[in-house]
């Protein structure tokens, strides 16, 4: 064949695999609301022309169950690397359009060839999920499909940040995959994920439920806990990745990316705590008092709202914030409260960002439904997380730290940095009504006027242990310092931190 009959060949077969499944299922596609997976990666994640696609002349091996008839291109998958914000990253795209996106073995080794380039080159993965689940005609080579990425995806755990944005259908095994991840994205009435379909679920139970009610965006969102970020489109869902890559080193031995220090738009007071101690508050207009231009990415917003976790820089540096949401359950700590900390926790100690922890809980939930749902279990993971972290862990007591909590939202005795209180701090082993009822019960119970005397135990309580002092004068906590003061303080501890050389393993990275 002459040069040019070759190239003419060449651009023959380009143009037939560009197309995926063809004009009828694009449509299909686009119907639906969806973006095809080559318009996701090129147009929506990655910088401009950086996308170098590999592995588009691969083909699926399976010629029988009329997989034959039909030319898989790609094999229902869009794999490459490229740039997003000028950084590296190894993405796959699964494409609808070519057999619904199902996961047969060639469909699996060509991701499979990505993470292990994200492994080697030390650069985020990005998967987008789009698909029918194990490619049926392919059978135990689909299922073997599976097992190789859920391999990697462990292997590649707090090595490099795994990052999964579900645009479909996720259905069957393959949930595992992005569960496995670090983070995922789920897309208003576009993504559905469930381990068994409703057919299925009525067929097995009985039960009639929409696909939508058992696992669309909203639901992960905020029942599950299986998705950390929900977007009302797909463009808002990308906007987001690029924003969550921006504060991630792109592997374990980097530092995160460091950048100009911006001061917050609104600078904490010292007025931040209501007067009441009942009253509630949200601990997120605090966090954005604190950090650079005021600019909190939260993850799981919508999950276990009596806590808050996410993103912020101080001083330019990215940190990981672990908060208690006073204006949700008071700001208790219940199983799914300790699991989304916990998760989050490791994440950051994985990646090397600092951790800032904002206390204010009366402790963990008490309750017949919690301690059966494993509080105990699950409680316990925080304290783990925190104790195992060797990131710098600066913690600081807004308000309630009691019992437990006290000792599990990052204290002194399991290795913080720095501890400080504000003069609103209460540590304690309970709150001071608790307190007064159980230790004075007879002495109330005899009184002329038992509500008197209870308020008068409560006061003497709280005068005593309701305070910063006790915990302060033994060098529980480092210092008091005023609200207003919160910001100044953390930035010269983490500019002392720098060169941090602690816990195990020893990093050889300055942080
Ligand atoms: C092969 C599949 C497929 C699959 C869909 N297709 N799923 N082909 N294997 N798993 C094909 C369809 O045959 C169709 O091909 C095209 O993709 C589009 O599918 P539609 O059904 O027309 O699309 P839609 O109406 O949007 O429905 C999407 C869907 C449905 C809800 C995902 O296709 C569906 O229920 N699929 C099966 C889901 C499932 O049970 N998967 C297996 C899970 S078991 P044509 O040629 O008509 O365009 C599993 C085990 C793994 O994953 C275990 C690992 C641990």
């Amino acid at each position: 064949m002459s040069i040019k009959k070759s190239v003419n060949d060449f651009l023959t077969r380009l143009s037939s695999k560009l197309k995926g499944g063809g004009d009828k299922a694009i449509e299909k596609q686009k119907k639906k609301g969806k973006h095809t997976a080559r318009e996701r990666v090129e147009n929506l994640l990655l910088d401009k022309d950086s996308f170098l696609e590999t592995d588009l002349f691969v083909e699926h091996s399976m010629k029988d169950f009329g997989m034959d008839r039909k030319e898989l291109a790609g094999d229902g998958v869009i794999t490459g690397y490229g740039k997003v914000q000028n950084r590296p990253v190894a993405v796959f795209a699964q494409d609808f359009t070519v057999a619904g996106g199902s996961l047969g073995r060639a469909h699996a080794m060509k991701i499979v060839k990505v993470m292990d380039c994200a492994a080697d080159a030390g650069i985020p993965l990005i998967g987008i999920n789009d698909s029918g689940g194990a490619r049926i005609q392919e059978g135990v080579e689909s299922l073997c499909g599976y097992g190789e990425l859920f391999y990697r995806n462990t292997r590649l755990s707090g090595d490099v940040p795994q990052i999964s944005v579900i645009l479909g259908p996720c259905a069957g095994g393959a949930v595992y995959s992005p569960a496995l991840t670090d983070f995922v994205f789920v897309v208003d009435k576009i993504s559905h994920m469930f381990i068994t379909g409703p057919q299925v679920i009525k067929t097995v139970l009985g039960e009639e439920v929409t696909q939508e009610e058992l696992g669309g965006a909203m639901t992960h969102a905020s029942i599950t806990g299986n998705a950390h970020f929900y977007a009302n489109s797909e463009a808002e869902a990308f906007n987001s990745v690029k924003k969550l890559l921006s504060f991630l080193p792109a592997n374990s031995k980097e530092i995160p990316p460091v950048r100009k220090p911006i001061p917050p738009d609104r600078p904490l007071g010292d007025d931040v705590i209501p007067d009441n101690r009942r009253q509630a508050y949200s601990v997120k207009e605090i966090i954005r008092g604190i950090v650079d231009a005021s600019d909190f990415f939260e993850v799981h917003e919508h999950y276990a709202r009596n806590i808050v976790v996410g993103f912020a820089r101080l001083a330019g540096r990215p940190i990981g914030i672990i908060a208690n949401q006073p204006r949700v359950l008071a700001g208790v700590l219940d199983v799914n409260a300790s699991d989304k900390a916990a998760r989050f926790i490791r994440f950051c100690d994985c990646f090397n960002i600092p951790l800032l922890t904002m206390v204010d809980t009366p402790g963990y939930l008490p309750g017949t439904d919690q301690e059966h749902a494993g509080v105990i279990r699950h409680g316990a993971k925080i304290l783990f997380a925190y104790s195992e972290a060797s990131v710098p862990k600066m913690t600081v007591i807004m308000r309630k730290a009691y019992g437990g909590a006290y000792i599990a939202m990052c204290s002194r005795h399991l290795g913080a940095t720095f501890v400080a209180s504000w003069p609103s701090g209460e540590i304690a082993v309970m709150g001071p009504e608790g307190a007064a009822n159980i230790i004075f019960r007879r002495e109330i119970a005899a009184a002329d006027d038992p509500d008197a005397y209870r308020q008068e135990k409560v006061d003497e309580y709280e005068e005593k242990f309701a305070n910063p002092y006790v915990a302060a004068k033994k060098g529980y906590i480092d210092t008091i310092i005023k609200s207003s003061e919160t910001r100044d303080t953390l930035i010269k501890v983490l500019s002392m931190t720098k060169q941090f050389r602690t816990g195990r393993p020893h990093r050889n990275i300055p942080l």
